[in-house]
């Protein structure tokens, strides 16, 4: 018996060496941990249960026979988060350069497989040269059958993605698929075509960095949700986001102990500015009104006009979608309206209640957004509020202007409770506008034009720039104090806390994409 239990020993250490201790130094050389430093650093102590360990390739291409690494260049297993289960697949750069092929895919399928028949989430840390060049379309097969699997799982279980190295061609599929991507800063890449073939198609001259880094992705794209400094910071973080979400798509997110106190935020009457048109920032409002220090912002860098992220009220995990004042004037757009599309669709798959603060001039006008798509484009936004049956709470700070009202979670379209404060100013469009079209005629005769203008965008300012007529209609159901927002919102969400909603029998919509 001695004898073969080492042997299970000797192959175990085998396995645990990777790619061996050269390309190991050359992995910590590049600022980059291993694929096993990283499945310890995500993991609880002593909770990681590998799967596949011993596997190896079958392929006898290009000598391949003679370079057997036990594992095949992937670590596939489970283990716990914070007491709550995972599956996780790390690629080994270290071993083929992490590149992915028959059995490889295989190990990844069937994690994946787990993780939704199990219902628990999978998280998948990137690390790769992509298909294996010695294996041909075996690897491709792989990539494809892993994109199937993406799909199955969308929705069912939280699927995030760690882009941690080299990520190209085809294989940028399966993260694009999954629910968030975490990209690590100068060490990670992705894209379709790399510098090269670029250069020889269209003859641009650009670096990795600039065609599918961190920053491109994270700020001019919008592949990528999350840029962070380095490996240990991409896992600490991946970690905070799955404390805001629940296993699968049949439970709640978990409710962490909260004591209750004044719930009460004076510096929220003073938050909005006497003149409309100066910019306030709409985080210091979400940061005041969600548990402190909870807010954890989405796509912190891209479509800055609109903020989303996740937060607790009350020690409950929510959804936050907020036009941003502060950027743009918080108008609505192409980029906004998809990333904020996006964000209500995993919310709602996953049911994580959605608080909407508006304050939104409209959308953005011009050829750009035109010829661009933003009636396409913004028809996202407004399907994904439309089909949301979760619990669905909007606070009108300020502007609610034109179809943007309409679209940024207003009642008609399923909103469960809203609010407006004081200072909201909800019309068809802004008093200048208005009054240059419907007085245009009695202004053009008055003998003192510049008098006359005034007058009657003041006239229509007083009619329609404050929040009463739309709470005279039922539009809003409360005009509230800025103050007690905070009281009234975990109010709202615990009274809707076993909401049903009936959507109507379908195979599925045709969201407009
Ligand atoms: C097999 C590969 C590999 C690959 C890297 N390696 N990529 N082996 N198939 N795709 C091996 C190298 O031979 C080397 O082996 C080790 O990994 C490390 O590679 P280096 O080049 O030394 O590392 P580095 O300088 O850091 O460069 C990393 C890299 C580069 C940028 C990823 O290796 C590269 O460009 N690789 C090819 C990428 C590629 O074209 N992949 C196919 C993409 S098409 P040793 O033994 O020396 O350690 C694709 C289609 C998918 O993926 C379609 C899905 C639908």
């Amino acid at each position: 018996m001695s004898e073969k239990l080492d042997l299970l020993n000797s192959k175990k250490e085998e396995a645990l060496k990777g790619g061996g201790e050269k390309r190991i130094e050359s992995q910590h050389s590049k600022g980059k941990l291993t694929a096993r430093e990283r499945v310890d650093l995500l993991l609880d102590e002593d909770s990681f249960e590998e799967i596949g360990m011993l596997t190896t390739h079958r392929s006898s291409n290009f000598g391949l026979e003679k370079q057997q690494f036990l594992g095949d260049g992937v670590i596939t297993g489970y283990g716990k988060v914070h007491g709550r289960p995972i599956y996780v697949f790390s690629q080994d750069f270290t071993v083929f350069g992490g590149s992915l092929a028959e059995v490889h895919a295989k190990k990844i399928c069937r994690i994946m497989d787990l993780s939704l028949q199990n219902g628990i989430p999978l998280i998948g840390l990137n690390d790769s040269g992509g298909a294996r060049i010695q294996e041909g379309v075996v690897s491709l097969g792989g990539y494809a059958d892993i994109f199937y699997k993406n799909t199955l799982a969308s929705g069912v279980v939280p699927q995030i993605s760690a882009i941690m190295g080299p990520c190209a061609g085809g294989a940028v599929y399966s993260p694009a698929l999954t629910d968030f991507i975490y990209m690590v800063e100068d060490s990670s890449f992705m894209f379709v075509t790399g510098p090269n073939v670029v250069k020889t198609v269209t003859h641009e001259e650009v670096t990795s960095e600039e065609l599918g880094g961190a920053s491109t992705h994270s700020q001019k794209s919008g592949v990528a949700h999350f840029s962070v400094e380095n490996d240990l910071r991409c896992i600490n973080d991946l970690k905070k986001l799955l404390s805001y979400l629940p296993q699968n798509c049949e439970e709640e997110s978990p409710k962490y102990p909260y004591t209750a106190a004044d719930e009460r935020r004076e510096e929220l009457n003073s938050i909005i500015p006497d003149n409309p048109n100066q910019p306030y920032d709409i985080k210091d409002v979400i940061n005041s009104l969600v548990d402190k220090d909870s807010f954890y912002e989405v796509h912190e860098n891209f479509a800055e006009n609109i903020v989303v992220g996740f937060a607790f009220l009350e020690g409950k995990s929510i959804g936050v979608v907020a036009n941003q004042p502060a950027f743009l004037a918080g108008v609505l757009d192409i980029q906004s309206s998809n990333k904020a599309g996006r964000f209500v669709r995993f919310c709602d798959a996953f049911n994580i209640p959605l608080l909407v603060l508006e304050d939104v001039p409209g959308f953005l006008p011009g050829t750009d957004q035109e010829w661009n798509g933003i009636i396409s484009n913004g028809a996202k936004l407004l399907y994904a509020f439309c089909e949301a049956t979760v619990p669905r709470v909007t606070v009108i700070t300020r502007k609610a202007y034109g179809g943007a009202y309409d679209v940024m979670n207003s009642k008609h379209i399923g909103a469960d409770m809203n609010y407006a404060w004081p200072t909201a100013e909800i019309a068809v469009m802004g008093a200048k506008g208005a009054a240059e079209i419907i007085f245009r005629k009695d202004i053009k005769e008055a003998a003192n034009s510049e008098e006359k203008w005034k007058e009657k965008e003041a006239e229509y300012a007083e009619l329609f720039a404050n929040p009463y007529n739309a709470a005279k209609h039922g539009f809003v159901d409360e005009v509230i104090e800025p103050a007690e927002t905070r009281k009234k919102l975990i109010r709202a969400f615990d009274m809707l806390k076993n909401k049903v909603a009936h959507i109507p029998k379908k195979k599925h919509g045709n969201i407009p994409l």
